[in-house]
């Protein structure tokens, strides 16, 4: 069963079927769209109940987390972890609807997943990468601890455009070092 962390602000849970109508309105609008690989735009209802049917399947096989990202019960975004078991990897990925930008959500998601993370799944590092130009995007990862690691140009492709990305890792033991991220409780 996928976990269900809680913030100061926000719950992060499981998708259940009832979002698809919220999930739908807020990946309408192209600003999410144009700053991730695997949203398309426009995302229809099919795009989002494809994407939520293979969330538990994601969880069980790779334990990968998608959660819903929650304010007062309204679905406000998502934020995620793709597990490379490898290397002891995880990729941090997340946004929010483009309404409830600019209030610190994606910060505080992205932190308690970081979090569980680490002290859950025997993490030695977690990664993210944004398109260049995505300043929010690495601004959150700074908040959050992590450092940038590098330019990668054409290091991308979507709609077939090259893209240029920037990636960002922390360590288990810079994550440690700094102490902010205290594990968020499970409910
Ligand atoms: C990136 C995204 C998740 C940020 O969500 P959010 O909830 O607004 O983020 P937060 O409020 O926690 O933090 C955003 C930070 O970026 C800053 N910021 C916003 N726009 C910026 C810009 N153009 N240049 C520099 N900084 C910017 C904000 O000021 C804030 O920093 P601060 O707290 O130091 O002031 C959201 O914009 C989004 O979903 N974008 C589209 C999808 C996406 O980019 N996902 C990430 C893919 S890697």
């Amino acid at each position: 069963m996928l976990p269900r962390l809680t913030t100061a602000r926000l719950v992060l849970d499981a998708y259940t079927p009832q979002d698809l109508p919220a999930l739908v309105a807020l990946l309408r609008t192209p600003e999410i769209a144009a700053w991730t690989l695997a949203i398309p735009h426009p995302f229809t209802a099919a795009d989002g109940e494809r994407w939520m049917a293979d969330h538990l399947l994601n969880f069980a096989v790779r334990q990968n987390l998608e959660l819903a990202v929650r304010l007062q019960g309204q679905l406000i975004g998502t934020v995620g972890l793709r597990i490379t078991r490898a290397c002891d990897q995880a990729e941090l990925g997340y946004w929010i609807g483009q309404p409830f930008w600019g209030c610190g959500y994606a910060t505080e998601a992205a932190r308690a997943v970081v979090a569980f993370g680490f002290s859950h799944f025997n993490l030695e590092k977690i990664i993210s990468n944004h398109f260049a130009g995505n300043e929010a995007s690495g601004r959150v990862l700074q908040k959050i601890g992590f450092s940038r690691e590098g330019f990668h140009p054409r290091h991308a492709k979507k709609n077939d455009t090259y893209i240029d990305m920037v990636s960002f890792g922390l360590t288990r033991a810079a994550a440690a070092s700094t102490g902010r991220l205290v594990e968020t409780p499970e409910k």
